[in-house]
């Protein structure tokens, strides 16, 4: 660790102080956690034969999910972005349409609405949760929308404006209950990306059952895995049923007869990767426990840093701090990268925050509202290491 500049130095300090020496092989920023459980259910499921999309696990894990975030359905789902796919068309969003979406998010919120051969509408961060802003979103639809016949319309563009999609950036609760109230005053349907936020509360409620649904991911990177995965939670019968259908080719039961009564998706989740599923949810206490730890030490870590903060969960929610995250004083590009630079020659594996959505070539013609707080927040974020391994098992 040679280095002059001071934020480097202590940038670099408190990661090694939490993480230790990054040793032969670099310190992820993010990996899963697999064990004994694991293997025995997979191989199970394995000498069972029934590795596809019909089977036990499945429905043990969607049982146990609707179970832990207090949803009354859970449908397990190939990925996060089929799952948001899947629930905004099954919401109602209709080719043409216009969905709003944080600016600040994977590319997968924004693509899921292109999907639907709708048009995403970006929109701007609130500084503290890094969620969307709802109050700068109630603003910039009463200057640029319009209610006409119980419909939303982009007042320029003419389109309806049908949903809206909060997330909850790297695990951290955004303000939901404010988002709900600008989304009943305008007639939006919510749909939250939960994607980064199993085992993230707001209150005691879990995030992605606020809205008229909400969906998970579960690849490789986030807190528990199933592989590639995903869900979708609603408290809506009707909603549960009709996606259950549309995420398994439309069939209508029947011995042997092929009928579809519908253009649907083949988006259910394998056995197989259900039968991981189960045995990462049998451990998402455990995963969730230990990050809070890492958390911890960070928060501790960098309380007395000069140039940079921690972000910690917004107050009245409980965040899994999927990611953890520093945030820079003030938007510094430069120093950003100068820090990503120095971590990962050091093997640790820090990343940006994702580049802005309405920055990307197949958006950039997108309409968005003013977007200066996504813009600082690009710029003065960084994600740290953040897998529950580092302190698994530790109280
Ligand atoms: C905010 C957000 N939305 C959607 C997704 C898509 O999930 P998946 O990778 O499972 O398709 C992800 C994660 O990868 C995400 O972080």
């Amino acid at each position: 660790m040679t280095t002059s500049n001071p934020s480097k130095q202590e940038f670099l300090a408190v990661l090694k102080s939490v993480l230790g020496e990054s040793g032969s092989s670099p310190i992820a920023l993010h990996e899963p956690n697999i064990g004994q459980r694991e293997n025995e259910l997979v191989s199970k499921c394995l000498s069972s034969g029934w590795v596809s999309s019909v089977g036990e696990y499945i429905s043990e894990f969607e049982t146990g999910l609707a179970k832990f975030t207090n949803s009354k359905h859970a449908i397990a789902i190939v990925n996060g972005t089929a799952a948001l796919h899947l629930a905004l068309h099954a919401v109602g969003v209709k080719p043409g349409d216009e969905v709003l979406v944080p600016t600040l998010s994977f590319v997968a919120t924004a693509n899921s609405v292109s999907h639907c051969g709708a048009i995403p509408h970006f929109v701007d961060s609130d500084p503290e949760t890094l969620g969307l802003d709802p109050l700068a979103l109630r603003e910039h639809l009463s200057a640029n929308a319009s209610l006409r016949d119980g419909e939303l319309h982009n007042t320029t563009t003419g389109r309806r404006i049908s949903a809206v999609v909060p997330m909850h950036t790297f695990g951290h609760p955004m303000q939901i209950a404010a988002l709900i109230d600008v989304a009943k005053e305008y007639n939006l349907t919510v749909v939250e990306d939960a994607a980064e936020s199993i085992g993230s509360f707001v209150g005691k409620v879990h995030t992605g059952t606020f809205g008229k649904c909400g969906t998970l991911s579960f690849n490789g990177n986030k807190t528990f895995t199933t592989g590639g995965g995903g869900a979708i939670l609603t408290n809506d019968d009707e909603l549960a049923k009709r996606i259950r259908h549309l995420a398994t080719t439309a069939k209508v039961p029947h011995d042997y007869e092929y009928i579809h009564d519908a253009v649907a998706f083949n988006y259910r989740m394998p056995n197989i990767n259900a039968a991981l599923g189960c045995a990462q949810l049998s451990r998402l206490d455990d995963f969730l426990s230990a990050k809070r730890i890492l958390a911890k030490k960070y928060a501790e870590g960098f309380s007395s840093a000069r140039s940079m903060q921690f972000v910690t969960e917004p107050h009245g929610t409980t965040s899994n701090y999927w990611l953890n995250t520093i945030r820079l004083n003030k938007p510094d590009l430069a120093l950003r990268d100068e820090l990503l630079s120095a971590a990962r020659a050091d093997g640790y594996m820090c990343r940006p925050a994702w580049n802005l959505l309405h920055t990307l070539p197949m958006h950039e013609s997108s309409p968005r509202a003013k977007l200066p707080v996504a813009q600082n927040l690009w710029q003065s974020l960084i994600n740290i290491p953040s897998s529950a391994r580092h302190y698994l098992g530790q109280k």
